[in-house]
């Protein structure tokens, strides 16, 4: 599937330069795994004081949302707030959420930084199917998220080597995207003995500073996904650990990866953990040296208080104005298939309230809770797509306080050209994996 659809692209590919096709419309497409790096989730709505027999506007004071005001004190929310027009109604500005989670696969997807002082060998995984055999011209580990600080020494490891190259010789002086040029010596008598490329083929080669040599496992064709790495082993815990890979995939994109997983080897359990996944979406790759800065956490650009609402604790909060996002920066790419939050608790609200510690009915402390939003997600920060949107009717928040709402999807409509389909089969939407 990934071969055929890859093999697609280049004859689709080839024809759009020509002047013969048409130029690729945009067609939408359903989508129910947004990928993205950048997420934001902006509350449009708090619940507020609603209208009812009691609360009206006819009051004098304490009147509902939406009844016209001269002052806050005519508010039982305490906010008289003038719209877009300059009239001023009473208005519940605020919201304050305890929690929130995004999943992938019914799994939370991972919002912390991985501890780094524990492992003993690093390597690159393969995360995508290679069309040809996968070539690793040079890999190379760094202690800072800058790829500063290099690592040196250490053994090379990998999954599978060949002793020596196949078939033909690289031209190692060949332009980027070219694996094949005139000076490529080709063994195209297959009666003779089999020619041996020597300088490709042991892992050695990936780590030797030298990029015209490379390794080359010895995978099948495609190379499947999550099957092949190569890495480096220092047999003790490397204090800090890698926080940024440099690497250099072959110059045909049929030998390079489109997805690379750098992973951690435990000293003390034996495992092998993924500390980031990297998809080549926004940058090149194949005979380019690539630099993959490991993320440590999410990161918050608007405040970093929003990071209490990804802190695992449900007795901290983020209070924020309507209308403001929270904006989620994973670091590279990521993969969600679903979302949920949890309502707050203020246990400095309404001391005197008779509070059974998960209804809000009598307290007020509801009033926060968000009742409309939307969720969008960019792969630049600057480009966003909407991927929800709860804005034409009220969502029923539960009344239960510090625990999750039911879980919400993310199946959004996206419009996508021929171009957009990366070389692994995926959209800019991961349901077309
Ligand atoms: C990279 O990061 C390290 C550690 O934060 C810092 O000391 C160094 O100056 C940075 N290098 C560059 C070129 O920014
Ligand atoms: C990648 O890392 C290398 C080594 O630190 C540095 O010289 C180079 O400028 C970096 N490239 C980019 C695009 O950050
Ligand atoms: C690293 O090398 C040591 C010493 O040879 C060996 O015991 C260990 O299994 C190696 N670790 C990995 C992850 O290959
Ligand atoms: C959770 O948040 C509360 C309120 O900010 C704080 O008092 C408590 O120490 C936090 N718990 C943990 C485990 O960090
Ligand atoms: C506090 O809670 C009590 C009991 O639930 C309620 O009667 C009272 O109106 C609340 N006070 C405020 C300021 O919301």
């Amino acid at each position: 599937m990934g071969l055929s659809t890859s093999a697609l692209l280049v004859v689709l590919q080839a024809h759009l330069v020509s002047t013969q096709y048409p130029a690729p419309v945009a067609k939408p497409t359903w989508c129910s795994v947004p990928n993205y790096r950048f997420y934001r989730w902006t509350p449009t709505k708090a619940r507020g004081f609603a209208p009812s027999a009691d609360l009206h506007c006819g009051l004098q004071e304490g009147k509902p949302d939406g009844c016209s005001c001269v002052g806050y004190k005519e508010c039982r929310s305490g906010y008289c707030v003038p719209d877009i027009t300059g009239a001023t109604y009473c208005t519940y500005p605020i919201i304050q959420v305890a929690e929130i989670e995004f999943w992938r696969k019914s799994q939370k997807v991972r919002t912390q930084k991985v501890p780094d002082n524990n492992h003993d060998a690093f390597r690159v995984m393969s995360s995508a199917d290679v069309p040809q055999t996968w070539g690793v011209w040079e890999l190379e580990l760094y202690r800072f998220t800058n790829c500063s600080g290099r690592l040196v020494g250490g053994t090379a490891i990998s999954s599978s080597s060949r002793s020596h190259g196949f078939g033909h010789s690289i031209d190692h002086a060949a332009p980027y995207g070219l694996h094949e040029t005139p000076r490529t010596y080709w063994q195209d008598d297959p009666s003779l003995p089999k020619q041996s490329f020597e300088l490709h083929g042991p892992e050695m080669y990936a780590v030797d500073g030298d990029q015209t040599t490379n390794w080359y496992p010895t995978c099948q064709t495609p190379c499947l996904a999550d099957t092949q790495w190569v890495g480096l082993n220092f047999s003790t815990p490397m204090p800090g650990g890698v926080k940024c890979v440099r690497i250099l995939q072959d110059k045909d994109r049929a030998y390079a990866s489109f997805g690379l997983r750098v992973q951690g080897h435990r000293h003390d359990t034996g495992a092998w953990e993924t500390l980031a996944s990297f998809s080549a979406a926004t940058w090149e790759y194949g005979g380019v040296w690539e630099n993959l800065s490991i993320p440590q956490g999410v990161s918050f650009y608007a405040s970093r208080g929003h990071a209490r609402s990804l802190d695992s604790n449900l007795s901290s909060s983020v209070v924020e104005l309507v209308g403001t996002p929270l904006e989620f920066d994973f670091g590279v790419e990521t993969e969600i298939d679903a979302w949920r939050f949890a309502p707050a608790k203020e246990p400095s609200e309404n001391n005197s309230a008779i509070h059974d510690g998960y209804t809000c009915e009598n307290d007020g402390l509801c009033a926060r809770d968000p009742v409309q939003w939307k969720l969008d997600g960019s792969l630049d920060r600057t480009n966003w797509v909407t991927l929800t949107a709860q804005d034409t009717a009220d969502y029923d928040v539960p009344i239960f306080r510090q625990a999750f709402t039911p879980f919400f999807s993310v199946d959004h409509l996206v419009s996508l050209t021929i171009n957009d389909i990366w070389p692994d089969g995926r959209g800019k939407c991961a349901a077309r994996r």
